[in-house]
């Protein structure tokens, strides 16, 4: 009897989309350290902090049904698709630090929330209690079930991070680190191009993008997400990376 060895794929095959703000920017999202981005008109201290909901939590749940209602009301641009068809042919992974749902409406499969979700609501005494909110208002009255008003199901300044354990886990499988549109200014989550293999190649999608000191393997590609993104899968799916 012959023996036929299975054939193994020996190409690397789990990529990591690490993705910020600057990836919705095309479809109509504003970024937030942009010239024009929400930190500029809004004070973070006020809108996105544990205290700021203390003090005024009214305004916090304006300030985000404002945010849920501008997602509503956009789609899912070429960068958000191109990812989708990455996983024609390699088991991708996106890490997102946006709290907008344009990469699972793309078709993107395993998407990792680091800081929420805007279209869930959040009891106030357990965090594990989630409620999906159907259209744009979460509204003062709207209560989880143990009788206490429910809050965006977002990260604030000063929180912790549940999902970065989860985005580490993914970040070990990963034989390729692709981020794009993000300023890398917030942390934990700036920390993934940190902690990923010096080995993997890296590839930066930012018109803003500049040098990151210490990373190996890293190429910069200044462009627009919507053009940037589509090319380098396209590329990849071609040639490997
Ligand atoms: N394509 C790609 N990148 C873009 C585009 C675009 N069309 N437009 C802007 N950018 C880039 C900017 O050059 C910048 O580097 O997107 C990045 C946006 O940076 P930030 O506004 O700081 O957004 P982000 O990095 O996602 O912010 C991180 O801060 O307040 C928070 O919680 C919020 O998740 C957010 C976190």
């Amino acid at each position: 009897m012959e023996i036929v060895p299975p054939k193994i794929n020996i190409m690397a095959n789990t990529i990591v989309v690490f993705t910020g703000a600057g990836i919705s920017a095309e479809s109509g999202i504003p970024t937030f350290r942009d010239s024009d981005g929400l930190w500029c008109n809004y004070d973070i201290n006020e809108v996105a902090t544990p205290e700021a909901w203390e003090r005024d939590y009214k305004k916090v749940l304006e300030f985000y049904n404002q945010r849920r209602k501008n997602i509503m009301e956009t789609e899912p641009n070429a960068a958000h698709y191109a990812l989708v068809k990455l996983e024609e042919k390699y088991r991708v992974f996106v890490i997102t630090q946006n709290i907008d749902d344009l990469h699972e409406r793309a078709g993107s499969t395993n998407v990792i929330h680091l800081h929420g979700e805007i279209f869930k609501a959040r009891s106030t005494v357990d965090p594990n209690l989630k409620y999906d909110i159907k259209g744009y208002e979460l509204n003062p009255g709207e209560l989880c079930k143990y009788g206490k008003q429910l809050r965006p199901d977002v990260v604030w300044f000063g929180e912790e991070v549940p999902m970065m354990s989860e985005a580490y886990r993914v970040l070990n499988l990963s034989d390729c680190l692709i981020v794009i549109g993000t300023s890398l200014q917030v942390y934990p989550a700036a920390y993934i191009i940190y902690n990923a293999s010096p080995n993997i190649p890296k590839f930066i999608i930012d018109p803003q993008a500049s040098q990151v000191n210490n990373i190996k393997n890293l190429k910069i590609i200044c462009k627009k997400a919507g053009e940037g993104t589509p090319e380098l899968v396209d590329y990849i799916l071609k040639n490997g990376f």
